[in-house]
């Protein structure tokens, strides 16, 4: 049995990514989930949210191997092997594998085995390699009896995130309400379709070779990178501009979520995007509540009065508890996860 990884992908950055995920990972855990994050992000913002300076001084500096993710798959450039992740414990059920700016070096490794990988012959390594990043986090959920492993990425197309996206069950897709968001997304459905694709044939030409037989316990992953929904997010959209424009670009999204990403030409669609049954949420713009959980190095939801959350801003704190309890009860519903 493996653990099922949860990706929040697309191709637009600075929509609130990385901030969601942090705060996901931190309700999964209360709500009962036993979590494994990974920052396979090469910007490591994750990893910045979750630790301090000190601490990702020492992993990225110190001579413990396994302690980023970069620094588990590593050896793979090389003639190595896969390092044993050591997890960073955050909470009682939350761990964290984190991020490595050096992680954008194995971007090469991972182009140059992807045609090898459809050979005839010697298909264990170029097999291994594609997969190393869901080989780690499996490994890592087995340390720790996770239940979910959720997983940042950046935001291109690019073969580090076509491997995290192999290694990928669920896909969740955070979008902005502006053009570069729209304009992502249209890409997004197509390159999805295309790596499941590509990876399916890899694995057939696999498991048809002989080579196959000789590793009975080298386990891969499925590829099935289900499209549960997507998350709209409020805090893009300049405070400047007239709500007339957040509307028009949000207006469009249903629509293009059908075509592009469930490859459906929509009979029908809903009357608000608000109605939308694939918009799992709008994620507000959360203010100054933001740089308060920054500082204090926690999620806004667990902000008390001596971190400075008085008055309205304790109330606030209330309604994104509230709001991100719900959001992950709708996520843990549609992925089959019971709370
Ligand atoms: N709901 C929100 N309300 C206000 N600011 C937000 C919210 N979510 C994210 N931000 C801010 O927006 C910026 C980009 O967010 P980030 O999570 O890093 O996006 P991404 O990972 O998509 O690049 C950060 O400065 C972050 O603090
Ligand atoms: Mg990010």
């Amino acid at each position: 049995m493996s653990t099922p990884v949860l990706t929040f992908f697309n191709n637009k950055g600075g929509v609130g990514k990385t901030s969601l995920i942090y705060h996901l990972s931190w309700m999964f855990a209360a709500l009962g989930k036993r979590i494994v994050v990974a920052d396979i992000d090469p910007q490591a913002n994750l990893t910045a949210a979750f630790l301090d300076e000190d601490r990702i001084d020492s992993l990225w500096n110190g001579q413990e191997p396994g302690t980023t993710m970069y620094q588990c798959i590593s050896p793979l450039a090389g003639i190595g092997d896969i390092v044993k992740p050591e997890l960073q414990h955050i909470s009682p059920n939350l761990y964290m594998l984190p991020g490595d700016v050096s992680l954008s070096s194995f971007e090469d490794t991972l182009s140059s085995v992807w045609p090898e990988s459809m050979g005839d012959n010697n298909l264990y390594r170029p097999m291994r390699i594609i997969t190393a990043f869901w080989q780690v986090m499996q490994m890592a959920a087995d340390q720790v009896q996770a239940d979910l492993i959720l997983v940042d990425i950046g935001p291109n197309l690019g073969a580090i995130n076509r491997s995290v996206l192999i290694a990928t069950n669920y896909v969740v897709i955070p979008l902005g309400a502006d053009l570069f968001s729209l304009q992502g997304l249209k890409n997004l459905g197509p390159t999805l379709r295309s790596w499941k694709g590509l990876w399916q044939k890899r694995l057939d030409n696999w498991n048809d070779n002989t080579e196959c037989s000789r590793y009975p316990d080298f386990r891969l992953p499925q590829g099935i990178m289900q499209s549960v929904g997507y998350l709209c997010q409020q805090h893009g959209v300049r405070l400047d501009r007239p709500v007339k424009a957040y509307d028009k670009w949000v207006q469009r999204i249903p629509e293009i979520y059908r075509k592009s990403v469930l490859n459906v030409i929509p009979d029908q669609l809903p009357e608000r995007q608000e109605d939308d049954p694939y918009c799992l949420a709008t994620i507000r713009h959360y203010r100054s509540l933001i740089p308060m959980a920054q500082e204090h190095r926690k999620p806004i939801f667990n902000l008390t009065s001596a971190d400075g959350a008085i008055g309205s801003h304790a109330n606030a704190v209330r309604d994104a508890k509230n709001e991100f309890k719900l959001l992950a009860s709708r996520i843990a519903e549609l992925i089959g996860m019971p709370l």
